[in-house]
């Protein structure tokens, strides 16, 4: 758009850098408190080590997204979609106060989940995938961003929003999640009704969730066994869902 001046001017243009372009892009960062490595046993026995990812691992899983979002099933597209561009927010800096956790069996990635800062109060829920089924893997990814979320992070409330029949029950229903008014208050994912857990909520009961659900809590004491076993990541071959 343009305007004519409302006053004789020196000149006529302003070059502008891009690094300040940037600096009005990308918002002030937040501390973002470290998530501490945490193991956990899945169903079938194997153990699922829990990290933050690493900027190293964000090339090989958009590979492996680009295949997961064409898999037509259980809401695996539209989650893998937006998941991929959540990713690839990382490395363009076009994310608030992100948190992104990896779940690896034996340096096999097995499980996903993310979630960002709004504000000192409220962190939001992203998404949660399980890329190796009917072991549980996504229950202890959704616990794992909460528990970043309520515990670490300090915020007092965390909004959720579900876009697949699974997602619900494994968070929504079982965690026993209240909803925002709709249409007033409306989740960044497609404008869906917001799910939440405020940190009384979650002090007085929900907490115990992975032990009521799973059978055991996270361990932050992670043995030097199990970080050596996943110490070189990996995606799995093909995205058989
Ligand atoms: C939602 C999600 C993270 C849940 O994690 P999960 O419970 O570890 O995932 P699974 O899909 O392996 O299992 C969920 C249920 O699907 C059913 N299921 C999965 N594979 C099945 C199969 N081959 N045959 C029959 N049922 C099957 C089972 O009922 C299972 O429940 P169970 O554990 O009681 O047996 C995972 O389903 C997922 O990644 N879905 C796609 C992405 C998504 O929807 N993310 C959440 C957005 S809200």
């Amino acid at each position: 758009m343009r305007l004519e001046p409302p006053t004789p001017v020196s000149f006529e243009e302003i070059k502008v850098n891009v690094r300040e372009i940037e600096a009005l892009l990308q918002a002030p960062p937040m501390k973002m408190p470290k998530w501490p490595e945490a193991m956990i046993t899945l169903k079938d026995g194997r153990t699922l080590y829990i990290r933050e990812i690493q900027e190293s691992d964000i090339p090989p899983l958009l590979g492996y997204l680009e295949k997961v979002m064409k898999v037509e099933k259980d809401f695996y597209d539209i989650v893998g979609v937006r998941v991929y561009g959540e990713v690839l927010s990382l490395v363009r800096k076009r994310i608030k106060d992100p948190f992104t956790l990896l779940g690896l069996v034996d340096g096999e990635l097995v499980g996903f989940a993310n979630g960002r800062a709004f504000d000192k109060d409220i962190a939001i829920s992203l998404h949660t995938m399980a890329f190796s089924r009917r072991v549980r893997a996504g229950w202890p990814m959704y616990y794992a961003k909460t528990y970043y979320a309520l515990e670490l992070l300090g915020a007092k409330e965390w909004w959720s929003t579900f876009e697949s029949y699974s997602g619900w029950r494994m968070a929504g229903l079982e965690m026993a999640q209240p909803t925002k008014p709709w249409p007033q208050f409306q989740h960044e994912l497609g404008g869906a009704r917001i799910y939440y857990l405020t940190k009384e909520a979650w002090d007085a009961g929900v907490k115990d969730y992975c032990k009521q659900m799973i059978g055991e809590d996270l361990n932050f004491n992670v043995t030097d066994e199990v970080r050596k076993a996943n110490a070189v990541f990996r995606v799995p071959d093909t995205a058989e869902l």
